[in-house]
């Protein structure tokens, strides 16, 4: 039986820190606020004229290949989660390509916000598994300071740019992935969205001026639905696979809100040991932190692990994996 399983993980973050100190002097708000509500002290922000998510991605890509010592002529697929995009189409993934010189590659991009990461490496390990590639490359990577208003407390101080990426390669070993379960609601696109500038209401001077390119959401109904899901899944995964929390060796959830994860850990039955989190030093870069924890704990993990990957994000989107550590 092949597995897929990550053998490299890398990733990229900008060097300008906006911190929670700068904030205050920005909107309406306290570094106390923030912390207590969320757990963010910082998040990182790409200042850069012209520099979009496809130059923080390619920075994890290359960075990625280096690591293992591979040309990126030698990836067989990409595949990049987004919702900030360089542009509506092409791909970001395909810009990727072209900007790290993966030139075997065919790519395409996954939009499922938060759980983008997630459904991303599932669907690449499915290349691996049925024996079709030997090496995909998966990317989160999001710059959401370019769909924040600036102006509005209630989002702009949760978010931050950055991205992550893994490589998957086949082993026939007991390691790698696993089990997973991705769930979709769409009726839960209400409560979070971008109302303008796709098909439904093209960008126009009247969506500019209406502030509608932004980010658009309803904290408490996306808390609540964030907490119930997460946790549903990533414990219906341990108790579909029997295992106890001795048998997990780390939470590796989505950072959106410290409160989020602590909730899920603990129905998990997992202490504060077993959970990871950078959310205090990135904030939530949405498809980017899952890759970004990964890289972050890398020495941590010992060769068999298990981990157990979840998040929840727009669209509704949510879902859990579990895997076995490669290296
Ligand atoms: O990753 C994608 C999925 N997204 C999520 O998982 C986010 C889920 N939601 C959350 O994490 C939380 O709902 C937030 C962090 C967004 C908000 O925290 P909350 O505890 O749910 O606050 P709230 O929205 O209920 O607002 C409480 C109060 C309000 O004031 P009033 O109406 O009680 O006077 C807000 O206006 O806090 C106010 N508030 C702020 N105050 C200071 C909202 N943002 C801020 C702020 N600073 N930045």
């Amino acid at each position: 039986m092949i597995r897929a399983a990550i053998t490299t993980v890398a990733g990229y973050v900008p060097d300008y820190i906006l911190t929670n100190q700068e904030l205050e002097k920005m909107v309406d708000t306290t570094d106390e606020w923030i912390i207590s509500r969320t757990g963010i002290k910082e998040r990182r922000i790409l200042k850069e004229p012209g520099k979009a998510t496809s130059d923080m991605a390619s920075a994890a890509v290359l960075e990625l290949c280096k690591k293992r010592g591979i040309s990126p002529k030698e990836i067989d697929l990409l595949i990049c989660a987004t919702v900030t995009p360089d542009m509506v189409f092409p791909a970001t993934a395909n810009i990727i390509c072209d900007k790290v010189g993966a030139t075997e590659a065919w790519s395409y991009d996954v939009s499922a916000a938060c759980s983008g990461f997630l459904y991303s490496l599932v669907t690449g390990a499915q290349f691996i598994q049925n024996g079709t590639y030997k090496k995909v490359v998966i990317v989160g990577a999001d710059k959401m300071s370019a769909i924040l208003d600036y102006e509005d407390r209630s989002t702009c101080v949760i978010f931050g740019d950055g991205a992550g990426a893994v490589l998957l390669e086949p082993t026939t070993e007991d390691i790698g992935i696993q089990d997973f379960i991705l769930k979709t609601n769409g009726a839960g696109r209400q409560h979070l969205h971008m109302k303008a500038g796709g098909s439904l209401m093209p960008a126009s001077h009247e969506t500019v001026d209406k502030k509608l390119h932004y980010v658009y959401q309803e904290g408490q109904p996306v808390y609540k639905h964030a907490v119930y899901n997460m946790s549903e899944v990533s414990v219906e995964i341990m108790k579909r696979n029997k295992l106890s929390s001795d048998d997990i060796a780390y939470l590796v959830s989505h950072q959106a809100n410290k409160r989020i994860i602590d909730a899920t850990a603990e129905r998990m039955g997992l202490g504060s040991e077993k959970v990871l989190m950078n959310i205090q030093r990135y904030g939530n870069t949405t498809a980017g932190t899952i890759p970004l924890l990964l890289m972050d704990y890398e020495k941590k993990f010992k060769k068999g692990d298990s981990l157990i990957l979840s998040a929840f994000g727009g669209g509704f989107t949510w879902g859990a994996i579990w895997l076995k550590w490669a290296y």
